[in-house]
Parts: C-alpha cells; structure tokens; sequence
C-alpha cells in the first residue's frame, strides 16, 4: 500500500469512528468468563464493535490473552477472527471473576449473566427485560462449562435467549451476537429519548 493510501483509509477510519462516536452504548460492558477458544474470543470482539458496546472484560486465568491491550492488538490470532476490530474496541483481562466482579462492583456496575438454563433467583426472557441501567455489565461464560455460580451470586438476573430446538444451547459468538444486539437497541434508544440523564435505574425483570 502506498504511503497515499495509507493515509487517506486511515482518515476515513478515524472519520467514520467520529461518526458513530455518539451511537456507541455508553457504560455498557461484555464480559466473557473464562472461554476457552481464542476464534470465539475474537467472534465476540467483533459483535461489540459492530454493536457499539464500550468495552469487552475477559476473565482469564489460564492466561490465554496478553494482558495489555495494545500487545492483544499486535496479535494475528485476534486480528484475524475480530476482523481487524481488536484495532478499535478495548479488551481488558482478569485473572479470577472475583477479581472482574471486585472491579465492576467498585465502579458501581450492575451484572446480569446468561445461559440457556434457568439460574438464580430472578430470569428474565431476553426480549421481555428492560436493560437500561445507568451502567450495565453482561457476562458469558465458557464454551462447555457455561456460566459460574459465582458470577450468578453476584448478578442481579440471568437472562435466556428462548429456544425451540433440540440442542441444549447456542454457541458463544451467536448468543453474544442476540442478547448484545437486544441490549444495544434498547440503550441506544433510551440515550437518544434521555439526553439530561435519569432518575433511577429501573429493574431488569418487567412482567
Ligand atoms: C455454548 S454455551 C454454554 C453451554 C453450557 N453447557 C451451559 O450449561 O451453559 C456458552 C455461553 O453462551 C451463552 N448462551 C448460549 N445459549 C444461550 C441461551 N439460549 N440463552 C442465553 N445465553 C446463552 C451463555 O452465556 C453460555 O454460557
């Protein structure tokens, strides 16, 4: 690529990152606990940039992922499967829930948890919830394991995409993909209708 074109498609780059700056869903984070393939992880970085989810949290104790962002940026198995969004969307690691519910929890985060079984105390049915509070944080978890317990004590619901099919779940980058674009609209919509902020944080379960 020559020097030329190098800088016009980064002008156009920052352009369009100008652009949806005000339509990306502020305070609103994805956390994947523990997962276990490096595709998946850059599956799901991909359906937050598309999506204008601030920022991706990934417990991972086994080390899977540098844990500086900028080193995560450099690497070719993140580039390839986020299709390059790693560049955009910031990705911060943990080495336990604990810690990542300790970090959320400090900055006054509300967590809600998925999984394709009922979990907890309250569920709610994707499409059924309100998710608007003021900061929100939106846990997934492992590939085969599903989500930990501890992550379901420390959420306030746990939300299931309804299924009709004879499989026991979706795959992490598809179900990342639903409850993420489900979210997104119902938060763009709210920043759009309450630009001077709000009263107080409704509750995730309606009906
Ligand atoms: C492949 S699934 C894990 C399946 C695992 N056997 C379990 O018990 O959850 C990976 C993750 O995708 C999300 N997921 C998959 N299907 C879902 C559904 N129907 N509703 C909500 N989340 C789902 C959950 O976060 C789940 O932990």
């Amino acid at each position: 690529m020559s020097e030329e074109t190098e800088i016009k498609e980064k002008s156009s780059l920052r352009k369009r990152a100008d652009e949806i700056k005000e339509h990306r869903c502020k305070n609103l984070i994805a956390v994947l606990e523990e997962p276990n393939m490096i595709k998946n992880i850059g599956t799901v970085i991909r359906n937050i940039n598309a999506l204008g989810v601030e920022k991706l949290y990934v417990v991972d104790s086994q080390g899977r992922l540098p844990e500086d962002w900028q080193d995560m940026r450099e690497r070719r198995s993140l580039i390839k499967p986020s299709v390059s969004a790693i560049k955009w969307s910031f990705v911060k690691t943990f080495k336990s829930t604990q810690a990542c519910i300790d970090h959320l929890n400090n900055n006054r985060f509300t967590s809600v948890v998925t999984s394709p079984h009922i979990k907890g105390k309250t569920n709610v049915i994707l499409h059924e919830g309100n998710f608007t509070q003021k900061r929100l944080a939106v846990w997934f978890g492992n590939e085969s394991r599903g989500i930990s317990e501890l992550a379901v004590e420390n959420s306030e619901a746990c939300i299931q995409i309804e299924m009709f099919g004879i499989i026991e779940s979706l795959n992490l980058g598809t179900s990342s993909g639903i409850v993420l674009y489900e979210i997104a609209k119902q938060r763009r919509k709210y920043q759009n209708e309450n630009k001077r902020g709000r009263k107080s944080d409704p509750k995730i379960k309606v009906k």
